[in-house]
């Protein structure tokens, strides 16, 4: 915290400045450490003008190309002390097409140079398109990239790919072997869904496993094939797993977690020290959902643990925008790291004009939690190189109706950490087992503007100064038989006075006792992104947001309380940015 200065100043708020709809009349609270800011409204009136408009969606420190399309993360690794990330994009256009593999490396995970394309159409196998797929590093530890190819008859097939030099760190140059495609869709395999190989893995008989994604009718699948050597290649007569009414399973991926501790395992490891996750992303309703069990080896099959559900209905990684991921061991930190794809909200004819689109989360580390039922994420900690001019408040109470503005951040671009306590609970508002079936349903019901009892309370982020435009981010508690039930929402519903963009509201349950432990936030704002993660990473929500007037130094950071009982912050910490370098071609 050597950087962090605190604030001390608080004074009455200035009476027009804080008010929002269902809010403005109850309004008790003070601005804490009021600064005169610079607002720069730019002219964003039409939305007809030229891409340079839109760049205050840009981001700073979120991995982003040039220009043009980007979706899924690939073949994340880290190859003699350099992380690489490869990922799906299109060279020519903001849309989706043309895919190639992308390619750029970094040091820290945080800033990044841009390669020329490391995989891209060139054979009959792969003409047509390289999609998604994972790197394995194979004997001698030297790395193999395992891709689905679009052929001539637009069938989805396998391919394999190796490095040109093994002793180049930065792995620029890519052969194809000439035994490709080594999986091709026969045997009743339907031909426009097989695709998506994971990272591989080794029994215990030493051979090579890997998953594909797949469905036959409804029902989503991992399909398992087994290797010698990773080119000769066997379907098993089974499914590593499979699940009805789910539709296609893409970019599978299957790793263990420690049962013990924050420390990643490598993909092979298998025994009593480990629980297996499998995670699919859900085409129908461009979700990442995992489930937590055991792999029985003998049977190579993966069954989830009671209570761990497959489908929608399941755990997700982020409540939010977050798809396609995929996670890899770094053993230079001992940690399983997981990247994923945010994508727009704006319509297509809007990121088409913008001339850009999809941003990648920040890179999370992630490990089993303490109670083995779920996961636990946590951005890198090499991102917190960036923070700057570190602010932090002393303990304060928040009263019922309260808003605060934090100053001293550049609140467009910053990494907040607040904590809450609730000591005086009042009377809690009860939900029926009915609100407990979808959180983000709850949280489009009780959004920000609808007063409580215990929350909504939370952080107000890219707002504007009198809060026309706001994201709230928020927690809100209740009581459903005779149980705590922590709801944590991300609403987007007033956060652009511009009518296009996808303003659904997102939530999530929140595994926290509030009678026991501290209700903590923490939220990576970046221009168009709101990246947060709840009870110190148990639930994380990632927004995009279109601010009209939030942009830039018009942006502002507030905590607010719309419930009636007081909640205290007991710890707030934030700080400004620095930009990620990030070298374009
Ligand atoms: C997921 C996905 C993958 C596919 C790739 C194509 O977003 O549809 O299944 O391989 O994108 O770009």
């Amino acid at each position: 915290m050597g950087t962090v200065r605190p604030i001390i100043k608080i004074s009455p708020m200035a009476s027009s400045a804080v008010c929002f709809i269902g809010f403005c009349s109850v309004l008790l609270g003070f601005v804490v450490g009021i600064q005169a800011s610079h607002v720069v409204y730019r002219d964003l009136q039409s939305i007809e003008s030229s891409p340079k408009d839109h760049l205050p969606y840009r981001t700073g420190f979120h991995f982003q190309p040039a220009k043009n399309w980007m979706n899924d993360p690939n073949g994340p690794m880290v190859y003699k002390h350099v992380y690489h990330l490869f990922y799906q994009y299109n060279p020519y256009g903001a849309d989706w097409g043309n895919i190639v593999w992308a390619h750029a490396t970094s040091t820290d995970l945080v800033n990044w140079i841009h390669h020329k394309h490391a995989i891209y159409p060139s054979a009959p196998f792969d003409i047509n398109g390289t999609w998604s797929g994972s790197a394995t590093f194979l004997k001698g530890k030297k790395p193999a990239i395992l891709y689905t190819g679009i052929d001539p008859q637009r069938r989805q097939v396998q391919n394999l790919a190796f490095p040109k030099s093994v002793s180049d760190p930065y792995l620029i140059e890519w052969t194809k072997p000439p035994q490709n495609p080594l999986m091709e869709p026969i045997n009743g395999i339907n031909s426009s869904s097989f695709r998506d190989p994971t990272t591989g893995w080794q029994g215990p008989d030493g051979r090579w496993r890997v998953i594909i994604g797949n469905k036959r009718g409804r029902r989503g699948m991992a399909l398992l094939y087994r290797s010698k050597d990773f080119v000769h290649w066997t379907k098993a007569k089974h499914p590593l797993h499979s699940a009805k009414d789910t539709g296609m399973w893409e970019c599978p991926d299957f790793y263990p977690v420690s049962v013990e501790g924050e420390n990643g395992v490598d993909t092979s490891v298998i025994g009593k020290s480990v629980k297996h996750v499998l995670k699919n992303s859900l085409d129908d309703t461009k979700h990442d959902y995992y489930t937590i069990g055991t792999y029985y080896t003998e049977k190579d099959r993966y069954i989830p643990d009671a209570g761990s559900i497959d489908g929608d209905a399941g755990l997700r990684y982020d409540y939010g925008k977050f798809y396609a991921s995929k996670t890899f061991f770094d053993d230079v930190k001992n940690q399983r790291i997981l990247w994923g794809w945010i994508n727009e909200s704006l319509s297509r004819e809007d990121y088409i004009k913008q001339g850009w689109s999809g941003v990648q989360a920040i890179p999370r580390k992630i490990w089993l939690d303490k109670f083995r039922k779920q996961l636990v994420q946590w951005p890198v900690v090499e991102i917190e190189k960036l923070r700057v001019n570190g602010i932090r408040l002393p303990r304060t109470e928040l009263t019922g109706g309260s808003v605060h503005e934090i100053s001293g951040v550049t609140a467009s671009q910053a990494d907040v950490e607040v904590t809450f306590e609730l000591s005086k609970m009042g009377k809690i508002e009860e939900i029926d087992s009915n609100s407990l079936m979808n959180p983000q349903h709850l949280c489009s019901q009780k959004g920000a503007a609808v007063k409580g009892s215990v929350g909504p309370f939370g952080l107000l982020v890219l707002a504007s100064k009198s809060l026309e435009e706001r994201t709230a981010v928020f927690f809100r508690v209740f009581k459903s038989q005779n149980k705590y039930v922590v709801l944590m929402c991300s609403d987007q519903s007033r956060s652009s006075l511009r009518e296009e963009p996808d303003k659904a509201t997102y939530g999530a349950f929140l595994n926290v006792d509030p009678h026991r432990e501290k209700l903590s936030l923490r939220s990576l704002i970046d221009h168009s992104i709101v990246e947060s993660f709840g009870g110190k990473g148990k639930a994380c929500i990632t927004s995009r947001v279109y601010p009209k007037l939030a942009i830039d130094g018009g942006a502002h950071l507030y905590v607010f309380n719309n419930g009636t009982s007081s909640v205290t912050i007991s710890s707030f910490s934030a700080w400004s940015m620095k930009g990620a370098q990030i070298k374009y071609l």
